[in-house]
């Protein structure tokens, strides 16, 4: 029961904001250019977000045709969007405003899931251990740095914040944890299950918020698991049974604002990446990195834009639908919803496209932007092609018939009445 929302949704928006986004130079700035705290303070003490609005963001993510958003509470960087008890590291210290807070308002006013992202990695607590992850890493005696250090402290610190998010903030959804890295490295430890007390901190999930999604980035199984900018290629399963799935992606490969990043997907990959999802029985969570004064960046404006008015033509064959038990034909692939099954088409090929074992099982066709009826032929075995005259297909294809001219949509998409379904 806990996510059949998410198993409908099928598309989220995840929101990527935080100090790194006026640093505007990826979300792991700090650990890249090995920042200290000191040379990491100004963008604390500059953290301006007079553009971040919580309303307009709920309002894109619904316009996208997503049916939850996502938004970072705390990032690797140990900043905390919310007003905090257990640090004064806060957007309510840095600017006033508890923008957790306006960001699930905002959400619910639109009528959407409420998602939140929770690092468990913490680069600023003074008592979250260095490891291989960590900005200080490689300083001079790095590992004297850990004299003094108490991960229980830490453990005390990292369930008390989640405490607070659970119980002031409404209903959760969903919570996306990140990330456990148990594996040795560079003569550093890494950092376990057991460095969080993750079944502690499960077992507080489900006593705060019985019906909140937690994904599996605490290193142990909880609802769903989070392949991060890939594609899977079949459904996923775990132990030979499928398992919930949702691929996180970015617009250019970076979750937080960088604004040099020239590597901004073409909408069109995105929606094949959506539609790819989909029929793998998976999920999408499609991130937006605001900038630094919190506004979303015009370029990711106008990505989101193309997806909505493609969402807008073909929600039908992504919200509520999944994957299709049928051979799909080169050129694309199949989702399915109830007795409707949704060809999207990322070539569109010259007059037809060919469907194996489809003869006989569908009794109407169109085109799902314009509603456009397409003619479909069964295949006869009998029939030898000529020069002018395609035939020989497989015994049970279904030709569907198409014109020349491709839809002026970012992916075209055929939807087949399957008959006596
Ligand atoms: C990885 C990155 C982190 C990002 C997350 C999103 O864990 O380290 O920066 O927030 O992916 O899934």
């Amino acid at each position: 029961m806990r996510q059949d929302w998410f198993d409908r949704a099928r598309f989220g928006m995840f929101v990527h904001f935080g100090l790194y986004s006026g640093a505007a130079r990826h979300e792991w700035v700090q650990n890249y250019e090995r920042l200290t705290d000191a040379d990491y303070r100004q963008y604390f003490d500059h953290f301006e977000p007079d553009l971040f609005d919580a309303r307009a963001i709920a309002r894109r993510a619904r316009e996208t045709g997503m049916g939850y958003v996502v938004l970072t509470t705390k990032h690797h960087e140990g900043f905390c969007l919310w007003d905090s008890a257990h640090t004064d590291f806060t957007a309510t210290t840095a600017c006033g405003r508890d923008l957790v807070r306006e960001f699930v308002d905002a959400v619910r006013a639109e009528g959407l899931k409420v998602g939140l992202y929770h690092s468990l990695i913490d680069w600023h607590h003074p008592d979250f251990t260095v490891d291989w992850n960590h900005p200080r890493r490689d300083d001079d005696e790095a590992a004297a740095l850990n004299d003094g250090r108490d991960m229980a402290r830490y453990r005390a610190y990292l369930h008390g914040q989640v405490r607070e998010l659970l119980t002031g903030y409404g209903d959760i959804d969903y919570l996306f944890f990140d990330f456990t890295y148990p594996e040795q490295k560079d003569g550093w430890q890494g950092k376990g299950p057991e460095d969080w007390d993750s079944e502690s901190l499960l077992a507080m999930c489900r006593e705060l918020q019985p019906g909140m999604l937690v994904n599996d980035r605490l290193g142990i199984p909880a609802d769903f698991v989070t392949p991060e900018q890939y594609q899977p290629t079949s459904p996923l399963t775990l132990d030979g049974a499928p398992v919930a799935w949702e691929a996180c992606q970015t617009l250019n490969g970076s979750w937080g604002y960088d604004r040099d990043n020239t590597d901004q997907k073409p909408a069109t990959l995105l929606v094949q990446m959506l539609a790819d999802s989909v029929s793998m029985d998976g999920n999408m969570l499609l991130n937006i990195g605001p900038d630094g004064r919190g506004a979303i960046a015009p370029r990711d404006e106008a990505t989101l834009g193309e997806i909505g008015e493609w969402m807008r033509l073909h929600s039908a064959a992504v919200v509520g639908a999944g994957h299709a038990p049928f051979e799909p034909p080169r050129e694309g692939v199949y989702t399915r919803r109830g007795d409707r099954l949704y060809l999207h088409l990322f070539t569109w090929p010259l007059g037809h496209v060919h469907l194996p074992h489809l003869a006989g099982r569908v009794s109407y066709a169109r085109l799902l932007n314009d509603g456009s009826w397409l003619r479909t032929t069964d295949a006869d075995p009998e029939q030898v092609a000529s020069n002018m005259t395609p035939a020989g297909e497989a015994a049970g294809t279904l030709t569907v018939h198409l014109p020349v001219r491709r839809p002026d949509v970012l992916v075209p998409v055929i939807e087949l009445t399957l008959a006596g379904e």
